[in-house]
């Protein structure tokens, strides 16, 4: 556990922030499986926040269920920046989160997300004016620098720090790397030992034991884990597992067979029309099929199906051979644990999903 000012973070694990991936769906499911200590939305332009693009206001709709919950916004321009604060704000997230990592170059030339670690004084002027507007825990994001010979993320962290950060995350690349090569641990370590704030680790965790091996060996306050959930999203409640001592258990079929056709079911639900709908199963096939014996097979298939229907139809098909050739009965949901039905929110364009099938064997 470690704290963001009064804000708990227990289990200290946190998703990170994923365009496309981390909506509300997918913090959802994580946080019913369990073990995630923070969720963070993807990040969300300041200039569409305060411009009030509807499609992107839409995008920081939560439950209560998803707390605590972090919304992460990006910009270079200060007051902007703060104005969007001042609208997060209202939303009552439990943290806001500023993004000075993206190296994609649609920010970086609008001189946000990572280029803002090429001009600190100006990432100094947005930390204490967004931290002006915030009664809430601010955190930040950031890489090891734009490139090999300009790491400064240990000045960006003490920025951060006298600025009033109630932490930091580091995504131990640089903006250069993009996703290259391997994040560095060592960084992680000497941000650290840099800081009296809390320093969250994140890159290339892929399993439980990872977790383990970020704390120990960089003495990081919490871990960040991103891609990795998509192939394992039960990876927090195992990693929980092993953190406090308890042997961690891999999903078994029916858990996963369950979990698609949960998701797929609100996809189905909330997506804007089939296209949509059909684009998104199809991503998320490619996820969940990963460790899957046969999984393959599965993902080829489904990217031939043509309706949601069909596709709902191959999974409990693929499912049922698993389990007949494997010999093991057919089970029904492993537990009795209902998956309630998502809460309705506030945001402009959001559309209760049906609650679909049954989820009930997350927990
Ligand atoms: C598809 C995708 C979208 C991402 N979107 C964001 C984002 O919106 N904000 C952000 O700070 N980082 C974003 N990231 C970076 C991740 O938060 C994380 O720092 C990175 O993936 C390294 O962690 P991992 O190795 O656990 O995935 C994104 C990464 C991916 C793969």
């Amino acid at each position: 556990m470690f704290r963001l000012e009064t804000l708990s973070v227990d289990p200290p694990l946190i998703l990170a922030p994923m365009a496309g991936i981390t909506d509300h769906l997918y913090r959802l499911m994580l946080r019913r499986i369990g073990g995630v200590g923070l969720v963070t939305m993807e990040f969300i332009s300041s200039e569409a926040i305060t411009r009030g693009n509807a499609r992107q206001l839409a995008k920081m709709f939560f439950s209560d269920e998803e707390r605590p919950l972090s919304i992460q916004i990006y910009g270079s321009d200060p007051e902007r920046m703060s104005a969007a604060a001042e609208i997060v704000a209202e939303l009552a997230p439990d943290a806001c989160d500023i993004n000075m990592g993206c190296p994609a170059n649609k920010v970086l030339k609008g001189c946000a997300g990572a280029a803002l670690m090429g001009d600190l004084p100006l990432a100094r002027r947005i930390v204490r004016d967004v931290k002006r507007r915030l009664s809430i825990p601010l955190t930040v994001k950031f890489r090891l620098g734009l490139d090999e010979s300009r790491k400064n993320f240990l000045d960006l962290g003490k920025i951060c720090e006298d600025e009033g950060a109630a932490a930091v995350a580091l995504h131990a690349r640089t903006a250069r790397q993009m996703y290259t090569g391997r994040a560095v641990r060592d960084e992680i370590a000497q941000l650290k030992s840099h800081l009296a704030i809390p320093v969250i680790g994140n890159g290339d965790v892929e399993t439980p034991g990872d977790v383990a091996t970020m704390l120990r060996e960089t003495g990081c306050d919490g871990v960040m884990i991103g891609r990795a959930t998509m192939k394992n999203p039960w990876i927090f409640r195992q990693a929980a597992d092993l953190l406090a001592g308890r042997a961690p258990r891999e999903a078994t079929d029916v858990e996963r067979r369950d979990l698609i056709l949960w998701h797929f079911g609100q996809i189905e639900a909330t997506a804007r029309d089939p296209r949509e709908a059909l684009h998104k199963l199809r991503t998320m096939t490619g996820w969940y099929t990963h460790g899957l014996g046969n999984g393959r097979a599965l993902k080829v298939k489904i990217s031939e199906l043509a309706t949601p229907a069909a596709f709902r139809e191959a999974v409990v098909e693929f499912f049922a051979a698993e389990s007949a050739e494997s010999q093991a009965p057919e089970t029904g949901p492993v537990s009795g644990i209902a998956f309630p039905e998502s809460e309705s929110g506030a945001g402009p364009e959001f559309r209760k999903p049906d609650p679909g099938p049954q989820m009930p064997v997350l927990l």
